[in-house]
């Protein structure tokens, strides 16, 4: 059987997460979130008090393993914004390259990030391309993180969240290296009014068409 790489890319809280878990479990592939090695370089120079702006970056990014990605601080808005400003150095992504293509050893594996059709397997099986309209992503983001559902500034809040995500996304797009893009042979899944168990759906009927 042909070693099968999938690529989830897409911009932030579109439901890449889900998607690439749900279709992992369901095709028995392991399954790497590569977003966390971003944002465990992040926080490793957080915690080091370092700027994750300036340079270094790359020694913190060296000496990240896949056992600081099962971290639980790693979902933070602090870490939101250091992940995407290590993730705009070249020299950090030169390191990270490596531990992605590795991950996928022998056995393949379900990755999801941003680059991983582009530029991490421009050979992968199958490319997904997932995405949602701002306000889809920042209210999913919130639901995921909001302590009140009933919040009487749910709306606020919201519109808070879309304005991060937004900056994020155009950080990540308009960035010199690796940036945010569908690669040429990607297809997209547009997952506005989507369940999770649609999307995955969609994405079963796109892997078997395409292996
Ligand atoms: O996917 P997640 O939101 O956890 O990613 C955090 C940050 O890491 C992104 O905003 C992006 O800057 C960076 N990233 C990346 N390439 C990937 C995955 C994540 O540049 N493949």
């Amino acid at each position: 059987t042909r070693r099968l790489v999938i690529a989830v890319d897409g911009p932030a809280a579109a439901g890449k997460g889900t998607l690439a878990k749900r279709l992992a479990q369901a095709l028995d592939l392991p399954y790497l979130d590569t977003g966390l090695l971003y944002r465990a370089t992040g926080r490793r120079m957080i915690d080091a008090g370092h700027d994750p702006a300036q340079g270094e970056a790359q020694e913190f990014a060296a000496s990240v393993g896949l056992e600081d990605l099962s971290r639980t601080d790693l979902r933070v808005p602090e870490v939101d914004r250091a992940a995407s400003l290590v993730a705009a150095q070249p020299a950090v992504r030169r390191v990270l390259v490596d531990v992605q293509r590795r991950f996928a050893g022998e056995h393949g594996a379900v990755l999801d990030g941003r680059d991983i059709g582009t530029v991490i397997f421009p050979d992968a099986s199958v490319k997904l391309f997932i995405t949602a309209s701002p306000r889809t992503r920042a209210t999913r983001r919130w639901e995921q993180l909001a302590t009140d559902p009933h919040a009487p500034d749910r709306e606020d809040q919201i519109t808070r969240v879309e304005r991060e995500i937004e900056a994020r996304d155009m950080a990540d797009s308009s960035r010199a290296v690796a940036p945010l893009r569908a690669a040429g042979d990607a297809v997209r899944i547009e997952t506005d009014g989507l369940s999770a168990d649609e999307v995955l759906a969609e994405a079963l009927r796109i892997v078997a068409r395409m292996t």
